[in-house]
């Protein structure tokens, strides 16, 4: 029977949200108090680690107005949608199941979008996406503090918060308010991972403190929660992004393939 009053409407879709949780054992959310850190990197190889350890995993990108999981990717093409049924089909890239706003988006145009269209974009995918059941869905969250994350963070009740920083000062700082954002949200587990922690030197392999490190683990053990690992910086893992190839697929040998796959080891012990 068709909702006639937006009463009615709304509980369908909360409804329609509970029912497809229900279905995902370990849903994380991937958040920065800070731009550019590495959120998307760390959600797609993430993603592809977890897949490659056996889980069924499914990419949320909720980053709504800067969509880049599916050039991290590779992913073409368009989502599958029945308007009758109001659902969508996530695509399929290597075995992750995929969802963005970036097939929907017009080539070079920005999204201008407040931040009530935003979140309900986001409310959206939840309601009306057929992730089918898995163990893992990661959402690949904007920057900062805005209404998708609360959105994403309320709506999809996570049971785990990764907070990716850098080693700068300035990184830290921001992400010391991500973890207390993360708390006050009252997400249960929270783990920090510290990107582009040293630069591995393309010529002797040698490491370079660039940006320093070891700050993102002194942080986590300050603020009492989890350390996840270090991720250096390296020039294959920026060309793996570029080129759609993700670094834990293409290169998984490299200093940044093994970090990945170590730290979903940890993500794994730790939800389970
Ligand atoms: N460990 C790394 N080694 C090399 N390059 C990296 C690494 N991590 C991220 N990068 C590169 O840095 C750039 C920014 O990374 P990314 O887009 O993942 O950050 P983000 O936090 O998601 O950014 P935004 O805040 O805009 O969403 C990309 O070009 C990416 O390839
Ligand atoms: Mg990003």
């Amino acid at each position: 029977m068709p909702a006639h009053n937006p009463m009615d409407q709304k509980q369908q879709q909360d409804q329609r949200i509970e029912n497809n949780l229900k279905q995902i054992t370990h849903r994380i959310v991937v958040f920065s108090g800070k731009g550019g850190v590495g959120k998307t990197t760390v959600a797609v190889n993430l993603a592809y680690s977890l897949l490659k350890q056996n889980n069924r995993t499914g990419l949320l990108d909720a980053d709504i107005t800067g969509p880049n999981v599916p050039i991290m990717t590779g992913l073409e093409g368009f989502p599958e949608t029945d308007p009758e049924a109001k659902t969508i089909t996530p695509q399929e890239k290597d075995g992750l199941q995929i969802i963005s706003m970036a097939p929907m988006m017009p080539k070079d145009q920005p999204v201008i979008w407040r931040g009530p269209l935003r979140s309900s974009a986001i409310t959206q995918f939840l309601s009306d996406v057929l992730w089918g059941e898995l163990d893992f869905l990661l959402a690949d969250l904007p920057p900062g503090t805005g209404d998708e994350v609360l959105t994403t963070a309320q709506r999809m009740m996570p049971q785990m918060a990764i907070v990716v920083t850098t080693p700068q000062e300035v990184s830290l700082l921001d992400c010391r308010r991500a973890v207390n954002m993360a708390r006050k949200l009252n997400i249960e587990k929270i783990g920090v991972i510290e990107n582009m922690s040293g630069l591995v030197c393309p010529h002797c392999g040698k490491e370079i403190d660039f940006f320093g490190n070891g700050g993102g683990k002194k942080m986590a053990g300050e603020m009492g929660v989890a350390f996840l690992g270090s991720v250096p910086m390296e020039i294959a893992t920026r060309n793996a992004g570029d080129n759609g190839r993700p670094i834990v697929l293409s290169n998984p040998e490299s200093s940044t393939g093994k970090a990945f796959a170590g730290i979903a080891a940890n993500v794994i012990t730790m939800v389970s």
